[in-house]
C-alpha cells in the first residue's frame, strides 16, 4: 500500500480525511494484488504467508474505513497515483518473482509513508493508534517478502536485477508524484474530483 502524500509538508496541508481515504484505497488495492498473487504461490510456506498478508491488508482497509467513519468522514474512491505509476515503470509482472519484487517495493514505500506520518506533530490519538497497529504488520510484510526474494536470489542471481528494477520503478513513481504536486498543489484539496 502506498499513497499520494509523500513529504511532511504535504501531510500537514492535506485534509486528514483525504489522507485516510488514500490509505484506505491503497489497502484495498493491496488486498486485491495479494489475492491475485496468492494463486501463483509455489510453496506451502509462501501460500500461508500470502494468506496472512491478505488477511492483514483487508483488516487495514477496514481500520481506515472505521477511522474515517468515526471522524464523520465520507468514503470516496481516490486515484491510486503511486500504484499506477509503479506498474507503468515496472511493467506488467510476468512471474511470481516479478509480482513479489513489485509488492516488496510497494510495501517498503508504505512503511516509509506510515512511519513519516507517525512522526508528524499533530496526530490525533485515533490516527496514531491505527498507524501503530498497521505498521507492525507492514514491517512483517516487507520482511517476509524480502526473505522470500533473497531465497530466490541465492538460487538465481538474476533475481537481484528484478529487485533493483522494482526499486527504480518506485523511485521514478515517487519522483513523478513529487513533481506533479509541486506543479499543482491545489490538486490536494477536499473533496477530490471524481475521475
Ligand atoms: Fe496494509
Ligand atoms: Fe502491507
Amino acid at each position: 500500500m502506498t499513497m499520494i502524500a509523500k513529504d511532511g509538508a504535504a501531510l500537514e496541508t492535506k485534509d486528514p480525511l483525504w489522507i485516510l481515504n488514500e490509505y484506505r484505497a491503497a489497502e484495498v488495492h493491496g488486498a486485491g494484488a495479494i489475492m491475485r498473487m496468492a494463486r501463483l504461490a509455489d510453496s506451502t510456506e509462501l501460500s500461508a504467508d500470502l494468506s496472512r498478508h491478505l488477511r492483514d491488508e483487508a483488516t487495514h482497509a477496514w481500520l481506515w474505513t472505521r477511522a474515517i467513519k468515526e471522524m464523520g468522514g465520507e468514503i470516496v474512491e481516490v486515484e491510486q497515483a503511486y500504484q499506477t505509476r509503479l506498474a507503468t515503470y515496472f511493467g506488467i509482472p510476468r512471474s511470481l518473482t516479478e509480482f513479489l519484487a513489485m509488492t516488496w517495493a510497494s510495501e517498503r514505500r508504505g512503511v516509509l509513508q506510515y512511519t513519516e506520518h507517525l512522526g508528524s506533530p499533530e496526530l490525533t490519538g485515533l490516527i496514531q493508534r491505527t498507524l501503530r497497529g498497521i505498521l507492525k504488520d507492514e514491517h512483517w510484510h516487507v520482511r517476509y517478502i524480502n526473505d522470500e526474494l533473497q531465497r530466490r536470489v541465492r538460487a538465481d542471481r538474476s533475481v537481484q536485477d528484478i529487485m533493483d528494477r522494482a526499486l527504480i520503478a518506485d523511485e521514478r513513481a515517487i519522483g513523478d508524484m513529487t513533481a506533479a504536486e509541486t506543479a499543482a498543489p491545489e490538486s490536494a484539496t477536499w473533496p477530490p474530483k471524481k475521475p
